[in-house]
């Protein structure tokens, strides 16, 4: 089994593997994320696979997860038609699980989306996804590799919160001006993502979320009071646009409500973590002096 992009999730999801007495090697980056995947146990190499010869590399016949994200320029992934391009040298993996996001759908309106919902990407890092999803569709079609792909909203879990954005005391637009957005647990994501590899229908896209989309506003707020942080101020939109980073104001611009029931159905997914109000506890130690047994 191999796991392209070992990051927060890949190393959760290395650790149930290897839990399970599997064989697994992880790929990251930069040789600082290998070090630090090897010094917790897990079998890694660097590599950049954007970029690098990757003829060397047995994944032939195996189980591989690609959860590296698309480089930060341009509307197509190059690493992923990098990587497709060397599974003809290399020989291809047997099932592929991709992990991309819920950001190719567009904005919905608010609307409940599930995954026969035409993509509509509009914000490049959506193009670049969907970009990742075709080439690796036509892949699929032209080698007979099984492909799967998890269409995953904000992940969140311990160590992966909002805390900073938070305490800088950033606002926030006000409930009535504040998209939909969707979440899932990284406990979940491991689940789903071993799930797709095990029982995906080959070709089947699956929305990753926890199908109880709240409002960004709502999300925020709600981290700031499981980590006892003092509320963001809440503007209307447009006095708030000039105090929010392109890159927010970008996520404000689209509202979607993702339905997870394929999710729930087809793979027999039971969530750990259906809403914020189960996951955000399991987010934080529990504090010396709660009284907690
Ligand atoms: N954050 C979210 O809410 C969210 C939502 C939906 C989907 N996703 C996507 O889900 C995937 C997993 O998320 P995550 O939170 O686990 O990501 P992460 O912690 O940022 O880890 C990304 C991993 O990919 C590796 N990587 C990046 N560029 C690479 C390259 N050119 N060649 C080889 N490896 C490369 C990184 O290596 P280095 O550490 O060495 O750089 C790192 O190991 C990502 O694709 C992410 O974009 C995230």
């Amino acid at each position: 089994m191999w796991i392209l992009g070992c990051g927060y999730i890949g190393q959760r999801l290395a650790r149930h593997y290897l839990a399970a007495g599997e064989t697994l090697t992880a790929l990251t980056r930069t040789p600082s994320s290998r070090q630090a995947l090897s010094a917790a146990g897990i079998p890694a190499l660097a590599r950049d696979l954007a970029t690098e010869p990757l003829k060397d590399l047995a994944w032939a016949g195996e189980s591989l997860f690609h959860l590296a994200p698309p480089p930060p320029e341009g509307n197509q992934d190059a690493l992923t038609r990098h990587l497709v391009a060397a599974f003809r040298d290399t020989g291809h993996p047997r099932r592929l699980v991709y992990m991309s996001t819920t950001g190719v759908y567009g904005d919905c309106g608010g609307d409940w989306v599930d995954e026969s919902r035409p993509p509509a990407p509009v914000a490049p890092r959506a193009l670049r996804r969907l970009d990742a999803e075709e080439v690796l569709r036509a892949w699929s079609q032209e080698s007979g590799a099984e492909l799967v792909i998890l269409r995953v909203a904000g992940i969140y879990g311990p160590g992966r919160l909002p805390l900073e954005r938070i305490r800088q005391g950033l606002p926030l637009a006000r409930e009535e001006d504040s998209p939909w957005s969707n979440r899932i647990h990284a406990d979940d994501l491991v689940a789903a993502c071993v799930a797709a590899m095990d029982l995906g229908t080959p070709g089947a896209v699956y929305n990753a979320c926890d199908g109880y989309p709240t409002t960004m506003t709502d999300y925020f707020l709600r981290v700031a009071d499981a980590a006892g942080l003092p509320r963001p101020a809440l503007l209307p939109l447009n006095e708030a646009a000039g105090k929010l980073s392109p890159g927010m104001m970008s996520y404000l611009a689209e509202s979607r409500r993702l339905s997870n029931r394929r999710l729930l159905e087809e793979l027999g997914l039971r969530l750990r973590y259906p809403n914020l109000a189960a996951g955000l506890p399991s987010c934080f130690p529990i504090a010396p002096d709660s009284g907690d047994p």
